[in-house]
């Protein structure tokens, strides 16, 4: 089986060929073209420029994940794209790409949730069994569900106002340093005194697991406007504290989940953790994690990076899943896309639950 993916729900325009034979995964292609630099100068992902720029780009980066698998259109068993959740210009265009091509070359079409995409990445970078716990933490999103099966999520946890990504950027403006801030703030970190400034560990102790970043950023604003103007030092050290109480933000809220986990499934002796997402990136995010996941006797997968971010290959591998497991889409043609389409569909709808917007 082979399938063509398309993503294109945010800022990467992206198209890759994942193939299955003989039950084993290969990727055959796998192209992403990032908008990063379009977007830079407003400090965030703009709507409008990102719609336009995935038209510009998406045919040839179709052309280019199908010439770089060596296959032909002809050849493809299905067309998948990203039918939600995210900015409903970019799905537009991929979702209309996908269908054009599906009913030129008479192949059939699936529709596929972003966030099942990064679910279920794991399975096609490491082979692991359901049931896992997912962490997802991106611009747009941060989470933990539990992934039971193909088409079987449970929301165990999500923020309750900003995503963790979200929270990196919103400071790195406030200190200055440019957009994406992730990256910047990571960097800064390194040169940096963690213990310099005390900043909150929101939601600690509290029985729900559900995150919240937003009173930390109001925590980073008001140490800066402090001892503003900021030296290079205090940005630095700033970056580090920050960086210190997410890390020990995320231990606790997590592990939480792990706990549960073990609870609901005593019968999985060696349960896996994936981490999925842009946050993922980071390396203190990562160590932080990897040591809890060792406490808690689960394993940590980290799929490579340009797998965490978004890409097409987890969308053509989440068709696959969906075709493997009978459970394919009869008719995506009439698929509409979501703006918002949480993976559980009976979870409360608070922020962070499905939706995938403006990063801005
Ligand atoms: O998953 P992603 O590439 O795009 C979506 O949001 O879907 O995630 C982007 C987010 C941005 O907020 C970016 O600042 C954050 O991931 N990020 C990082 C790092 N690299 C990217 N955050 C912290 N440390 C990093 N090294
Ligand atoms: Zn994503």
């Amino acid at each position: 089986m082979r399938v063509l993916g398309i993503e294109t729900s945010c800022d990467e325009t992206a198209a890759s060929v994942v193939a299955l034979d003989d039950g084993r995964p290969q990727i055959l292609s796998n192209v992403v073209l990032s908008q990063i630099e379009d977007h830079a100068a407003f400090g965030g992902v703009v709507p409008e420029i990102a719609a336009r720029a995935h038209v510009e780009a998406l045919d040839g980066i179709v052309e280019a994940a199908l010439s770089e698998a060596g296959i032909a259109l002809e050849e493809i068993d299905a067309v998948a794209a990203t039918g939600g959740p995210g900015l409903v210009g970019g799905l537009i265009v991929g979702l209309m790409t996908a269908k054009a091509l599906a009913a030129a070359a008479g192949k059939p079409l699936q529709a596929i949730n972003h966030l099942e995409g990064h679910a279920l990445t794991a399975r096609l970078t490491d082979g692991i069994d359901f049931p896992y716990l997912l962490l997802l933490v991106s611009g747009g999103h941060t989470q933990i569900v539990l992934v039971r099966g193909v088409d079987r999520y449970e929301r165990w946890a999500t923020t309750i106002d900003d995503a963790l990504g979200e929270a990196f950027d919103k400071t790195a403006k406030l200190i200055g340093l440019p957009y994406p801030g992730g990256p910047n703030v990571e960097k800064e970190a390194k040169k940096g005194d963690a213990n310099r400034f005390v900043f909150p560990r929101p939601m600690k102790g509290e029985a729900r697991p559900d995150f919240s970043f937003s009173g930390l950023k109001t925590a980073v604003r008001q140490a800066a406007t402090a001892i503003a103007p900021l030296g290079e030092q205090d940005i630095a050290d700033i970056c580090a504290s920050f960086q210190a109480a997410i890390a020990e933000t995320l231990e606790e809220r997590v592990g939480r989940s792990l706990v549960r986990f073990h609870g609901e499934f005593p019968d999985v002796a060696r349960p896996s953790l994936v981490v999925a997402g842009g946050v993922a990136a980071n390396a203190a995010v990562r160590a932080t994690l990897e040591q809890l996941c060792a406490r808690h006797g689960f394993a940590f997968i980290a799929p490579p990076l340009n797998l965490c971010t978004d890409n097409a290959a987890m969308i053509a591998w989440a068709a696959i899943e969906h075709i493997s497991a009978g459970l394919a889409e009869p008719d995506a043609m009439h698929f509409s896309p979501r703006s918002r389409w949480p993976l559980d569909e009976a979870a409360a709808p608070l922020v962070g639950s499905g939706r995938r917007g403006a990063k801005a």
